[in-house]
């Protein structure tokens, strides 16, 4: 099964997304996490997105596009989680493209719904393991032992983005607004949008997404 996870910035795509890789042997891509790593190493296209990024503007569909039909070839059973990807009209095209070259299909559009002062609340209390990219959250997730990471036990690998401020997540919130909230109804005319209730316990939102496919 092939998934798209669909919602604006701190919606707990990457959350959910970490879930179904550890419940259902899914496959979480990224282009976040794709864009990060590729700024970590220092690549060409890691520096030339790197001020976009750190903005909260969107990354051109060629290097997005790009990043995604390279991950298609890899060995995938358990299906592709989208996460983060398509975010414009372009993006999904170019996707629906992509699977039909390789006589994959998309099963399922998972908008998660959650309201904009939520939104800021989750992203300005977000932290992530440096090492496995674990997330977690001030308040809504706090590892077990301080400074440890639950899920791959390092040691004071704790970091924060730097998008994650209040002048990059209105710029990332207007992105969304303006270019990829239209792929609601995109996916909703193809018959491929389910609606789930993105607010709530980490633990109901995944029960709701797992009803909504059908797990
Ligand atoms: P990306 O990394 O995709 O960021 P995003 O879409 O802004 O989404 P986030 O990662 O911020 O949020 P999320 O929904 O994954 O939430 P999370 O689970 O972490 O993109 C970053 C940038 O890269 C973009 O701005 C753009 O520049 C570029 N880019 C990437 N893809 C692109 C593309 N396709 N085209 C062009 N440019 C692209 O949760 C957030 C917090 O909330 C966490 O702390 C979590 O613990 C907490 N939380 C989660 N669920 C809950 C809950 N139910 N209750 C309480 N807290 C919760």
């Amino acid at each position: 099964m092939n998934i798209i996870l669909l919602g604006p910035p701190g919606a707990g795509k990457g959350t959910q997304a970490h879930r179904l890789v550890a419940g259902q042997g899914m496959t979480q891509l990224s282009t976040g996490d794709m864009l990060r790593a590729a700024r970590t190493s220092g690549t060409e296209m890691g520096k030339q997105v790197a001020d976009v990024m750190d903005r909260g503007d969107l990354v051109t569909d060629e290097i997005v596009i790009g990043l995604i039909a390279e991950q298609l070839d890899s060995d995938a059973s358990g299906g592709f989680i989208f996460d983060g990807f398509p975010r414009t009209l372009a993006q999904a095209d170019a996707l629906a493209e992509l699977l039909d070259a390789k006589g994959q299909t998309l099963d399922a559009v998972i908008e998660m719904k959650v309201d904009d002062n939520a939104l800021v609340a989750r992203i300005s209390g977000r932290y992530s393991c440096g090492e496995c990219g674990a997330v977690y959250h001030d308040t809504t997730k706090i590892p077990a032992v301080e400074n440890t990471c639950d899920n791959c036990g390092a040691v004071d690998k704790f970091k924060r983005r730097a998008d994650d401020n209040e002048e990059s997540l209105r710029t990332r919130l207007m992105a969304y607004y303006k270019d990829t909230s239209p792929l609601i109804g995109y996916y909703y005319a193809k018959g491929q949008l389910k609606r789930v209730n993105g607010l709530g316990e980490i633990d109901q939102v995944a029960t709701r997404i797992s009803a909504a496919l059908g797990l």
